[in-house]
């Protein structure tokens, strides 16, 4: 029996602007954090977001769980429009996706036990009495590894791995359809990553989660997404299935990526694109095309036009190389 898709979260042209500086003697700047951004997530299934450091990962993974709002674009959690919510709905909304982020050292109050960390969200946002919520918690900690007598323990008595697991194990106490895990590994040394991802995947199939998963490394996300979405300096450069993105990347950017990525196969290495040169300022991104300054395909209509995400051999992505078919 296949069970019907059920999208839980769409996002059209979302945008995100910062005024940035500003003061006695300078100019107040605009930084573009997402510029257009437009995905659809359906249950049980992961779309990654990868790109280097502050190309809006976090601004997304923001805006989506309602931490921020958009500056322009629409958003829908499970059908609902958080901006057109009232009050009650955007309780539901608040329920209905959480979020893990990086660190979870700093994200975990030290000064609180493990047990009343993971039961806070049912006192604040269910009619559980205490013994339901003591078996919950119990219950949840099993589920991500954990022993329940570790409930009486704080935050620093555990390792990093299982700190993590608890910051999962929060995120799931309100039974949510949708979690953002913003760079949920990244932390944590590589053994532990695997063991980390392994939970998530169980989790997700349990639950019929949907994640938004973040990332700087394709590689990480490689066994792990349904969908892909690449970034660079606020806006989506390539975005499809996770076999047209990593079988038969389109964007120099992308391909870059891959081959700053471990690459398992020695004969396929050197084979890609290396990435050279710096991110530019995101207060003073490049005309045309952002990447055009780190593009070895570079050339006039690049420096002026700036390139359309479009649908170009079985994924959307934004290149005039591709498009004019001089990136194969
Ligand atoms: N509150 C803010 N005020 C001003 N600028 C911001 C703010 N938050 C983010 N930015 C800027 O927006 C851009 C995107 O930042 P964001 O944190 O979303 O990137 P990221 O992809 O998550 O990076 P990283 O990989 O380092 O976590 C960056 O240029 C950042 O400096
Ligand atoms: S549009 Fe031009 S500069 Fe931009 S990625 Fe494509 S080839 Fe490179
Ligand atoms: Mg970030």
């Amino acid at each position: 029996m296949t069970v019907a898709s059920e999208r839980v979260l769409a996002a059209e042209g979302l945008e995100r602007r910062y005024t940035v500086g500003g003061g006695l003697f300078r100019k107040s700047g605009e930084v573009q954090a997402l510029r257009g951004v437009s995905f659809g997530l359906d249950r049980g299934r992961t779309l990654a977001v990868v790109g280097e450091s502050g190309c809006g990962k976090s601004t997304l993974a923001r805006v989506v769980t309602m931490i921020e709002p958009p500056s322009a674009g629409r958003l829908e959690i499970d059908g609902t429009d958080p901006q057109k919510a009232d009050e009650a709905g955007r309780r539901r909304l608040r329920r209905t996706v959480q979020i893990v982020f990086q660190n979870p050292y700093g994200s975990l109050n030290p000064r609180r036990k493990i047990g009343d960390i993971l039961e806070e969200p049912l006192v604040i946002n269910s009619d559980a009495d205490r013994t339901a919520r003591a078996e919950a918690v119990r219950e949840m900690m099993r589920r991500v590894g954990l022993r329940p007598e570790q409930a009486r323990r704080y935050p620093h008595m555990f390792s990093g791995g299982q700190r993590q697991r608890i910051a999962i194990a929060r995120a799931l106490m309100l039974r949510p359809k949708i979690v953002v895990l913003d760079e949920p590994v990244s932390a944590l040394d590589l053994s532990i990553q695997a063991q980390v991802l392994n939970l998530l995947v169980e989790l997700q199939d349990e639950f019929r989660l949907a994640y938004l998963f973040i990332a700087h490394n394709l590689s990480v996300v490689r066994h792990f997404a349904d969908e892909v979405m690449v970034m660079y300096l606020g806006r989506a450069v390539e975005q499809g299935s996770r076999d047209a993105v990593f079988e038969a990347p389109q964007h120099p950017y992308t391909r870059a990526l891959l081959a700053a990525s471990p690459v398992a196969d020695p004969s396929r290495r050197g084979e890609r694109t290396k990435l050279s040169g710096e991110l530019p300022s995101p207060l003073n991104p490049p005309p045309g095309c952002v990447f055009h300054p780190r593009c070895p395909l570079a050339n006039a209509r690049c420096r002026a036009e700036v390139p359309r995400l479009q649908m170009l051999n079985g994924r959307l992505v934004a290149c005039h190389a591709v498009e004019e078919g001089r990136a194969a």
